[in-house]
């Protein structure tokens, strides 16, 4: 490695960001972390330092359920450093058994596992196109197949809300924004930064452990708990994809287990994966997260009258 790589984990602060974070951290790169408690965050700081013996370790604070909160996060970053190698998205989770709104007015599990990915790699754009292996990770669900049923008319489940179908539908569309935004970045020629799903496995975590998902689901997760992988093993695609130079020039795919695997198909056309990205970019402006053309990296490739003009 010429220069220390810097790598920005979200949800760092337990289970499979955390097990990330200190791998990372022990293969000698920079590692920011994103937690929403100060205390914690910090706490889990200092002991990714004296696990890993590499004191350049640093944190950022942001609740990513608010795009306010996210350009927050994006712009104390960049404050604080110039250039980004990987970017993981990692944040994220099922919900409650109620539908629960932001105070931005957004679905809750959009928010965090889709509005806020795609939020964050849009301002983080400017800084991962200084790597010349510029890498973006999302981290999805193979319940992207299991429990999605998207309504394109009603894609924060105003109307029919469920817990794991809102989740598997946010992994589903997280999966075509990413495919779409790795499209973008190829036309608009930033092939050095590349985007990238996966699915972790079935991981012991705090993953929807204080959802309250209701009788059932809370037993057999429960039961199905000991069979789980641990959070090391659950970090292991994130970490290949974030350090293989098998995967340097792969983008728009989806991974299981270190390995490229078909997404769903069920529900994918293009005009779909499009309907995706103008929900986002339609969304984030909504969230009065507004961004003026200079600030923003996507823009030039995402709007629909400067594509028109494009092609
Ligand atoms: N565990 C599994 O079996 C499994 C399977 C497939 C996919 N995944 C995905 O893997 C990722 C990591 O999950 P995990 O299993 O490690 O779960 P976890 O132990 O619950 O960790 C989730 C992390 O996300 C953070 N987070 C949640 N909501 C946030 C918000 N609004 N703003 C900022 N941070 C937030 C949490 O921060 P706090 O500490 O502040 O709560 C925590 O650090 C998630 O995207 C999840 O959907 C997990």
């Amino acid at each position: 490695m010429n220069h220390q790589k810097t790598v920005f984990i979200t949800g760092a602060t337990g289970g499979i960001g955390k097990a990330t974070a200190i791998a990372l951290a022990k293969q000698n790169y920079r590692v920011v972390i994103q937690g929403r408690n100060e205390e914690k965050t910090a706490a889990v700081c200092e002991e990714i330092k004296r696990l890993s013996g590499n004191d350049n370790i640093d944190y950022i604070i942001g609740d990513l359920f608010l795009m306010s909160e996210v350009k927050k996060v994006a712009q104390t970053y960049t404050q604080r450093y110039d250039r980004l190698d990987v970017l993981i998205n990692n944040a994220g989770g099922i919900m409650s058994k109620e539908r629960k709104e932001t105070t931005e007015s957004v679905e809750t599990t959009i928010a965090v596992n889709l509005l806020a990915p795609f939020l964050l790699s849009e301002l983080l754009l400017g800084v991962l196109k200084k790597s010349d292996d510029g890498r973006i990770i999302n981290v999805s669900s193979n319940s992207h197949r299991l429990n999605a049923k998207p309504d394109f008319d009603d894609l924060e489940l105003k109307n029919n809300y469920n817990p794991l179908t809102a989740y598997g539908n946010a992994k589903l569309l997280l999966i075509w924004m990413s495919q779409h935004l790795s499209g973008k970045l190829i036309q608009g020629s930033c092939e050095n930064v590349t985007v990238n799903t996966l699915h972790p496995g079935a991981v012991a975590t705090n993953f929807g452990v204080n959802s309250n998902l209701g009788g059932l689901l809370n037993f057999f997760g429960k039961l199905a708990r000991p069979f789980f992988k641990t959070p090391e093993q659950g970090a292991e695609t994130i970490i290949y994809l974030a350090t293989s130079e098998d995967v340097k020039s792969i983008s728009g795919k989806y991974f299981e287990n270190k390995k490229i695997k078909t997404a769903s198909q069920k529900y994918y056309s293009q005009q779909n994966e499009q309907l995706v990205w103008d929900y986002c970019n339609k969304r984030i402006k909504n969230t009065h997260c507004v961004l003026s053309n200079k600030n923003r990296s996507i823009v030039m490739l995402g709007e629909p009258s400067l594509r028109a003009h494009r092609r």
